[in-house]
């Protein structure tokens, strides 16, 4: 028997390149090798989207964006979250086994605790109820599906710890296996990716190539990278250019040597190696916009897609409710 990985997806803000190297592909590797289960955790991002067309139209971007970047939903689970009211049970029950204290430590919650005491204000200003309770949503989130694995950046790790530590309590109040206890799996980024201005691509610097932006706006934005004053005859060094980092995300073997080999040749200028980037880039992205595209103009068929996945998915959640209710006395 394979085992079963889970990952949550918070659908906040437009999927870029950043994310398709750090988070979907490794992500949808797993699929090859486990039983693989999906889902858009779309009452998380409520905590901070309150605007309905936002939220709205974001689920349905990143779910399109999965599916277009290669999820197969005949062959993993692919789901909402919200379509899954067995999620909603399981938080209450595990509420009851979470230490308030254990909460205060969440990482997330600190953050801007430590933000307002900077700021002289309220500790608890801005901070709502979704947004401390988190890891308990998302320890049920994981706990429901008998998860063995979940694939997380390093910044979710203590989420997982957290859901151990809840099932641990679970299963030593009732000294039974009730809940199956997960194992992070922390997913090594092969590469940073760079962005426009030459740091990290990140949402919070706001310089990201949007994974599915239209042809010509992914032309003008790689037109954009910054680049040093260096001549067009300048033996140049491809290991320092974020143009070049870029390009060997999209190309192969071959053309990342001959791209290299131009590059200490000398000669080329960075007009030049921008067009090079640009045409691996829109090679591989090109046919991802376009199944995006077709999945974004089809709102009825992607919502079927996620239906599907919510009717296999809800007997597995619903099992491990009625486990628990038995458990706990509340058959
Ligand atoms: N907290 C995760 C994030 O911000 C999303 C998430 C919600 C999740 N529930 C999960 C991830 C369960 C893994 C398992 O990225």
């Amino acid at each position: 028997m394979k085992q079963i990985s889970l990952t949550g997806i918070k659908p906040t803000g437009i999927l870029h390149i950043g994310n398709y190297f750090a988070a979907i592909k490794p992500a949808l590797q797993l699929a090859e090798t486990h039983d693989a289960r999906y889902f858009i955790a779309d009452y998380h991002a409520l905590n901070t989207v309150k605007d309905p067309k936002e939220l709205a139209a974001n689920i349905r971007a990143v779910a399109a964006g999965w599916l277009a970047a290669g999820l197969d939903p005949e062959r993993v689970i692919f789901y909402r979250q919200s379509a899954i009211p067995e999620t909603f049970e399981l938080t209450t029950i595990l509420m009851a086994f979470t230490s308030k204290g254990l909460m205060n430590r969440a990482h997330a919650y600190k953050a801007v605790v430590q933000e307002n005491n900077e700021k002289a204000q309220d500790p608890d200003a801005g901070v709502n109820m979704g947004l401390f309770t988190y890891p308990v949503l998302m320890a049920a989130d994981i706990l429901l599906f008998n998860s063995d694995v979940v694939p997380v950046g390093k910044d979710q790790v203590q989420h997982v710890e957290m859901a151990q530590d809840i099932a641990r309590a679970v299963n030593f109040n009732y000294r039974s296996e009730l809940l199956k206890v997960p194992a992070a799996a922390i997913t090594e980024t092969v590469a940073v990716v760079p962005g426009l201005d030459g740091r990290k691509m990140s949402k919070s610097y706001g310089n990201t190539i949007p994974l599915f932006a239209p042809e010509r706006e992914l032309r003008k934005l790689i037109m954009r990278i910054v680049t040093n004053s260096q001549g067009v005859e300048e033996p140049k060094d491809p290991e320092n250019s974020q143009i070049y980092l870029l390009y060997r995300l999209f190309a192969t073997p071959e053309e990342r040597r001959t791209l290299a080999d131009r590059y200490r040749a000398g000669g080329l200028g960075w007009g030049a190696a921008k067009e090079e980037l640009f045409r691996v880039v829109n090679r591989e992205l090109g046919s991802l916009r376009e199944r995006f595209d077709a999945l974004m103009a089809d709102p009825p068929g992607l919502d079927a897609i996620l239906s599907r996945g919510a009717e296999r998915a809800r007997p597995i959640a619903a099992a491990t409710v009625a486990r628990l209710r038995k458990a706990v006395g509340i058959a």
